[in-house]
């Protein structure tokens, strides 16, 4: 039997053996393929040595932690609190009493919410998914909460497994000087299907100084709720804090990209569309997260892309920044001239603020920030949007009240008031 055939019978990537194996990706492939390695002294060694893991990592696989505590009961938490409470006791810890409140209500098995850390010494793992705002004095993100919660447990209950799952700068986790072992678990969910995407992950990231008995069992635990087979990725801490950081990056750079192409294609009587369909034919580029958008917002990517941008030198990540203020810029211009051409006094429906059911979050809206930028031009500006407050109640009225409409994704619903919509949401529904 090859290493590669080895491999392959236990269900192992070549990424996984390489971190199994504590070696680079790179130097492990080399074993595999080159037929000149294979007698020699290392090869065997190797191909031992995997054999070993497996039967390791089995048993260690077999041993997972059933009472876990989670603190802050967000998107994240709560997502990765429903998943794990599927089959082990999970606490959820959140100072916010309502979510708290509303947690409870939901009555899941296994699953309780409290306000406060209190008794820390009944858990074996504690899983950090508390806000890391971008703070705009320091240009870093803010980790006190994060800090603070790690002494709190450091100091009471010392045996316990800490795992960081909000994200943080690169060398944060390492910066971290206590007794606990602690491991850095990036989360990539969604938030609009966060639960979701909790439960179906595409990567499985562990970042720790050492694949250790307890950052295994940490794997196992996870790997033994989600809905499909994935094995965990083990790799240093700088390496899977710059993972989070470097996919959202990219994510934003890609939407900051097809903005910018639909920002020159609008100035140049281009037809974006055919434009991004005709590229999406190259398979290096794909039909894929191309749709261009009024600029990319939410919780996670501007923080992320900012705090990336401080934290490293590059030009590259700098421009995704500025490149999603011009666009924001260019928009609001763009909006203003589009209603004034149908009326010197206009008024400006917004039509959904893309908020969640809650509405709690309309700040994090692309919609919501051009509203609070149309707020300081001479022009009247309405809202249709059932979760905010001073909403017209009534489309026909909305649209009747409205020179011109402004919608980040299109809706059926807008059809018949084509001729005064604005929209960039170009390739999803139509
Ligand atoms: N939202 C996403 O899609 C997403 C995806 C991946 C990673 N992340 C990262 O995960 C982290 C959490 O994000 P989120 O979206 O879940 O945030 P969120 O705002 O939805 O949830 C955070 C929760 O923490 C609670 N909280 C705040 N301070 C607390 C404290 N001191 N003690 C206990 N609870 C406290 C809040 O009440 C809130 O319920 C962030 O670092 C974020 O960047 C978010």
């Amino acid at each position: 039997m090859t290493l590669k055939e080895l491999r392959i019978s236990k269900g192992f990537s070549q990424q996984n053996a390489a971190n199994l194996l504590n070696m680079p990706l790179r130097t492990y492939k080399r074993y595999e393929l080159e037929k000149a390695y294979e007698n020699s002294y290392k090869y065997k060694a190797i191909f031992n040595a995997l054999k070993l893991i497996e039967k390791k990592h089995k048993k260690l696989s077999e041993n997972v932690f059933s009472k876990i505590c989670i603190i802050g009961g967000g998107h994240v938490g709560l997502s990765i609190g429903k998943v794990l409470a599927r089959k082990y006791n999970v606490q959820i810890v959140d100072i916010d009493h309502k979510k708290v409140e509303l947690i409870n209500k939901l009555k899941l098995d296994n699953l309780v919410a409290v306000g406060d850390l209190k008794d820390t010494s009944k858990f074996e793992v504690a899983i950090i998914c508390l806000p890391t705002n971008f703070n705009e004095d320091t240009k870093c993100y803010d980790t006190k909460s994060i800090e603070e919660n790690v002494k709190t447990i450091s100091e009471n209950n010392p045996a316990a497994l800490i795992v960081i799952k909000s994200t943080i700068g690169i060398g944060f986790t390492e910066s971290l000087q206590i007794k606990n072992e602690i491991i850095y678990a990036p989360e990539f969910l969604r938030e609009k299907t966060a639960f979701e995407d909790a439960l179906n992950p595409d990567r499985l990231v562990v970042g720790c100084s050492k694949i250790s008995p307890k950052a295994y069992k940490y794997a196992s635990t996870i790997e033994s709720v989600i809905n499909i087979p994935r094995k965990t990725i083990f790799m240093s801490y700088k390496e899977a804090e710059a993972v989070k950081l470097y996919s959202n990056a990219y994510l934003a750079m890609r939407i900051a990209f097809f903005n910018d192409l639909d920002t020159t294609a609008m100035k140049e009587d281009i037809n974006t569309k055919k434009v991004i369909k005709a590229m999406g034919l190259d398979p290096r580029i794909g039909d894929y997260y191309n749709n261009p958008s009024f600029f990319y917002s939410g919780y996670c990517l501007p923080k992320d892309a900012r705090a990336l941008s401080n934290l490293v030198d590059s030009d590259l990540i700098n421009a995704i920044v500025s490149s999603n203020e011009n666009r924001k810029d260019f928009i609001v211009k763009t909006i203003i001239e589009e209603a004034r051409k149908r009326n010197s006094k206009p008024t400006i429906g917004i039509y959904n603020l893309d908020t969640e059911s809650n509405g709690e979050k309309y700040h994090q809206s692309s919609s919501f920030e051009i509203l609070e930028i149309l707020r300081k031009y001479p022009v009247k500006v309405v809202v249709f949007d059932k979760n905010y407050q001073e909403s017209v109640n009534n489309f026909e009225e909305f649209c009747n009240a409205s020179d011109l409409i402004i919608s980040n994704t299109y809706d059926d619903k807008l059809e018949t008031v084509k001729t005064k919509l604005f929209t960039r949401d170009l390739l999803s529904k139509r």
